[in-house]
């Protein structure tokens, strides 16, 4: 069966948003900084991560976030020192031992995006039970980024489109089509990106996804990153004029009802 892409795609239409993020992403920068400041093995700042990764999902629940994205390990992430990237991955194993059933409990959705083969066995399969386990709950969808590259992420939707649908592939591809086969087909666009750590990059993350996203940046490390860092990010993303491209002035005026806002769609989008 074909999938579906039930999400308005910010660049063929404009998205409904309000006051709070439907979806925020967020790249979990600064854990090894944050232990070198202390004089720690770095590892000891991935453990304290995962401490502001409890606090950071239980404030999204709370707050009426529907989507949580959070990048866990890059498919860059590989080149770091192998005693580092086995640590990360027995932390992994440990987590989806000991919380996913928690998480469970607390009504959210779990989903993984990446080239999830590259992981052991144990970890996929774990996954895999993760995934099944919270398939049908229905509060925060919490997806978790592992072995994620937002360039492998538009090629193996491209890939998996031309060869379900090679007929296809003669007329141009629209993005609609292309929709349903990208990684997070199960969420809306990202309203809120948020960076920790300091750099200002994107990190290969949710490449095509973050198109029409705003973008927060604080210097604050990941393990410190708390609910109030979250709200100071959701007051910050209060005052954003998202415009998809339309005027200030046309904003103004939809907001008196001198103008309407209909659903203005891009040329190639008829
Ligand atoms: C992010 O923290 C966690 C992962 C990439 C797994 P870092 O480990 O990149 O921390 P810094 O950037 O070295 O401080
Ligand atoms: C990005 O962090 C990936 C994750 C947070 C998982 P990095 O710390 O690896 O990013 P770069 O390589 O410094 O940009
Ligand atoms: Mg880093």
């Amino acid at each position: 069966m074909e999938p579906q892409a039930a999400h308005t795609s910010s660049t063929a239409g404009i998205p409904s948003h309000g006051e709070m993020p439907r979806h925020v992403a967020i790249i979990m920068d600064g854990n090894g900084r944050w232990a070198k400041r202390r004089y720690l093995p770095r590892f000891a700042g991935h453990r304290r991560g995962v401490d502001a990764v409890q606090k950071i999902v239980q404030t999204c629940a709370q707050r009426g976030v529907g989507f949580l994205t959070l990048f866990a390990f890059s498919s860059e992430n590989w080149r770091r020192p192998l005693d580092e990237v086995t640590l990360l991955m027995q932390l992994f194993i440990g987590l989806l031992e000991t919380e996913v059933r928690k998480l469970h409990d607390n009504g959210i959705r779990l989903r993984f995006i990446g080239e999830l083969g590259r992981f052991e066995p144990k970890i996929q399969a774990l996954i895999t039970a993760a995934e099944q386990l919270t398939a049908a709950n229905r509060g925060l969808t919490l997806t978790i980024a592992a072995n994620y590259g937002g360039r492998w992420d538009i090629l193996q939707a491209l890939s998996r489109f031309a060869r379900e649908q090679p007929e296809a592939l003669a007329a141009e591809i629209t993005e609609q089509q292309l929709a349903p086969y990208l990684s997070m087909s199960h969420a809306p666009e990202p309203d809120l990106f948020i960076r920790t750590g300091g750099e200002r990059r994107v990190s290969n993350f949710l490449l095509w996804q973050l198109a029409y996203t705003e973008l927060y940046f604080t210097d604050t490390l990941w393990p410190d990153f708390d609910a109030a860092a979250l709200d100071t990010a959701f007051t910050s993303y209060r005052t954003r004029e998202r415009r998809f491209g339309r005027t200030s002035e046309q904003l103004e005026a939809a907001k008196y009802g001198k103008s309407e806002l209909a659903p203005l769609r891009v040329a190639n989008d008829a």
